[in-house]
């Protein structure tokens, strides 16, 4: 038997109400603080990545799925989604609209990561972006606010932001002297021995449990920050201050990704030690893929993480089924009139069940128990000779025969 690859999950009908709570949840906040909704091909080009995400970082050395199309071109599974939104901003001269933009999005992406809790190859990310303006401090703290709102906003608790800056082109060289001198001199993992020479930063991002120890003693990177990173910094904080959202300064935090420069933070939720949500500013992204300089921050949460930690809250656990009327046909001749009575019923946007094809009546009647309809119309081959069609009380067991062309207004009555 066929098995979903390694990592990637159907998601199944009981899953849903879950995830649209979820979503609804997402559109509701997203609407709040004006972020307008984008989305981008599942396929870019491997460049993208390569150029915006950083050649030396897992992401793009180990976990990228890449696939050659017939015509020979390199084509990636999108890994995140930052790029591709920086790519659509400048392909399609986004900085016309008024500035910043706010873009918001939903959609699958790929990793190929060694698959365990929390940790897929292929998952779902809720996204918000704010492009352009004038790479104010206040953005970087309305990115950290609108995935924060939208956590509250779907029950998570206990939320703490583990917070850092990570400096910009002129002061970030003079942290990374440092980091290299005290690294030179620690016995690191293979991985860190080349990340050493290709990308330090990428020394603190090391899971290796010998590596995790190292990193302790390493330096502080906002000691090393200038003047003005240090104040961008200092306000993004007294943002969060300002709205009450509790944040721990976490100087070791780098981000798996090499877009980012001053503020980069990650938001959990207490006894998880995976991020909900996470994120920062990349006020260079758009000039590496190519644009012209554009500040710009946001953060993208994990839908499946957030599943997994809402999943057995009450409130979505009861999945409350809004009440319909069910449809039971006794015979061929009203199947095929039954079939055209739930479009009549469609067109008066009224919903209504059906199992058109069980043909025993003990059945349908059970089934209707089941769904908890109030009302079930029972239509038989007298009926349908007869232009009726039977309502049934389904809680008192009342039948009572009314012409087939007042069925519409008798169930509406019966259900204000
Ligand atoms: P990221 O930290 O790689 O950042 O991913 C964001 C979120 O996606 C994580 O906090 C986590 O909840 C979820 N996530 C990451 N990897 C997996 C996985 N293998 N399985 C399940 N969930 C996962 C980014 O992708 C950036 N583009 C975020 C961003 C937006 N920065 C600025 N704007």
């Amino acid at each position: 038997m066929f098995q979903s690859p390694k990592g990637m999950h159907d998601i199944l009908p009981s899953e849903w109400p879950t995830l649209e709570k979820i979503y609804k949840a997402a559109k509701e906040v997203a609407e709040f603080y004006n972020f307008s909704r984008v989305e981008t091909p599942i396929l870019e080009s491997i460049d993208l990545f390569v150029r915006g995400v950083g050649e030396a970082t897992d992401i793009v050395e180990k976990e990228i799925f890449v696939l050659k199309t017939k015509g020979g071109d390199k084509l990636a599974l999108r890994p995140e989604l930052t790029a591709p939104v920086i790519r659509s901003y400048l392909q399609h001269g986004l900085h016309r609209l008024p500035q910043p933009l706010k873009l918001f999005y939903f959609g699958p992406l790929f990793r190929h990561e060694k698959p365990q809790a929390g940790r897929y190859r292929q998952f779902n990310q809720l996204g918000f972006e704010i492009i352009g303006g004038e790479g104010d401090p206040l953005y970087d703290a309305q990115s950290i606010i609108v995935a924060y709102r939208f956590l509250e906003e779907v029950r998570i608790k206990n939320l703490t932001v583990q917070v850092n800056s990570i400096g910009c082109r002129v002061c970030r060289p003079n942290y990374r002297r440092r980091l290299i001198d005290y690294y030179k001199k620690q016995k690191v993992c293979r991985d860190c021995t080349r990340r050493l020479e290709k990308n330090p930063l990428r020394l603190l991002d090391c899971k290796n449990t010998n590596c995790a120890q190292i990193k302790l003693g390493a330096p502080s990177i906002l000691d090393s920050l200038c003047t003005t990173c240090k104040r961008h910094f200092k306000e993004v904080l007294e943002f969060l201050d300002e709205v009450n959202i509790p944040y721990s300064l976490n100087p070791h935090l780098v981000r798996g990704l090499d877009y980012y420069n001053r503020t980069v933070f990650e938001i959990f939720t207490e006894g998880n030690d995976l991020a909900l949500a996470s994120g920062g500013r990349y006020d260079y992204l758009a000039e590496m893929l190519g644009g012209r300089s554009t500040p710009a921050s946001g953060v993208a949460a994990g839908i499946e993480r957030i599943v997994e930690t809402v999943r057995n809250e009450p409130v979505f656990q009861n999945q409350r089924i809004k009440p319909k009327v069910f449809l039971i046909h006794v015979g061929e001749v009203t199947k095929k009139k039954g079939l055209s009575l739930i479009e009549e019923f469609r067109k008066e946007d009224m919903p209504i069940f059906e199992v058109l094809g069980k043909d025993s009546l003990s059945a349908q009647l059970e089934r209707a128990a089941k769904m908890k309809s109030p009302i079930a119309l029972i239509f038989g081959q007298k009926e349908a000779y007869e232009e009726s069609i039977i309502v049934r009380d389904m809680e008192t067991g009342v039948q009572e025969s009314v012409p087939l062309s007042k069925v519409i207004e008798e169930v509406r009555r019966r259900l204000k």
